[in-house]
């Protein structure tokens, strides 16, 4: 069975995950360097999860509503960050922001011009929707990084000898000139951007442990399984090898 965001188990790894490995933290700080902020704007973050986004936005003195359906997520994210305000779904129409933040979700929100459209109704005139997508989330293959493995193609090999995934591939992301289309018929001017880490194999094991992200592969598994089942595979990988990882960003302001 399907984990999905709204388990206290995916909140806990999703934690023990940022707790250890910089992935998150970093790529949303590339995020808000390129959003603008300045002390009292009001800024909406999409897809919150445990609040990582948003506080790395209030270090700027705005003001933040998160938005995060999954209430596993959002019940640790309240938790964590209480200067932020938390909803379930997008606040009633008319409520204008400066900013849509939307730190390493948006391609779990598809379609995306829905999306786009929508975080256009949330904004004032002049303000921005700023989000990040994995660039192999949009086709574009990394560079290789170093140690035995650089491409750290091992670790999901080894989970997949003798597995089939339960599920065919859902909706296709937009690749990136798509999302520069997508965003004008939106209403926006865009700037695109993008900034890369590296990813280490120690950091990809923990990454997978992460419920939703084996949904597809070790469905009928409790976290706890998967996570063991993970550890499995990674012993007789190299620990030492890492790869880099582009992230894709968007600025793109409302007309
Ligand atoms: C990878 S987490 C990112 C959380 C946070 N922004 C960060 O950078 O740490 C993605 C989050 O998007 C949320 N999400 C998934 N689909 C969503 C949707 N349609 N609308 C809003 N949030 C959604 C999930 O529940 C999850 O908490």
């Amino acid at each position: 069975m399907a984990i999905g965001w709204d388990h206290p188990d995916t909140a806990r790894y999703y934690e023990a995950f940022c707790r250890r490995h910089g992935r998150y933290g970093d790529a949303n700080r590339a995020l808000i360097a390129a959003a603008a902020l300045r002390p009292g704007l009001r800024v909406l973050d999409l897809g919150a999860g445990t609040g990582r986004t948003a506080e790395a936005a209030l270090e700027h003195g705005v003001d933040v509503t998160c938005i995060e359906p999954a209430q596993a997520m959002r019940r640790v994210g309240a938790g964590r960050v209480p200067e932020a305000q938390w909803l379930d779904a997008w606040p009633e129409d008319g409520v204008a922001f400066d900013r849509v933040l939307c730190g390493a979700g948006v391609w779990q929100m598809l379609p995306l011009d829905q999306t786009l459209r929508r975080g256009a109704r949330a904004l004032h005139a002049g303000g921005a929707f700023v989000f990040n997508v994995p660039s192999l989330y949009l086709g574009e293959a990394d560079p290789p990084g170093g140690g035995r493995d650089p491409c750290l193609l091992e670790l999901s090999s080894r989970l997949s000898v003798g597995r089939a995934p339960s599920a065919g591939a859902g909706e296709r992301v937009p690749n990136a000139g798509e999302i520069d289309r997508l965003l004008a018929e939106a209403g926006f001017v865009s700037v695109r951007w993008s900034w890369r880490g590296r990813l280490t194999q120690p950091a990809l094991r923990d990454w997978l442990k992460i419920p939703p992200l084996t949904d597809v592969l070790l469905d009928g598994l409790s976290a706890d399984e998967r996570a063991a089942v993970v550890d499995a595979a990674y012993t007789g990988c190299d620990p030492e090898s890492w790869r880099w990882e582009t992230w894709s960003g968007w600025t793109a302001w409302k007309r």
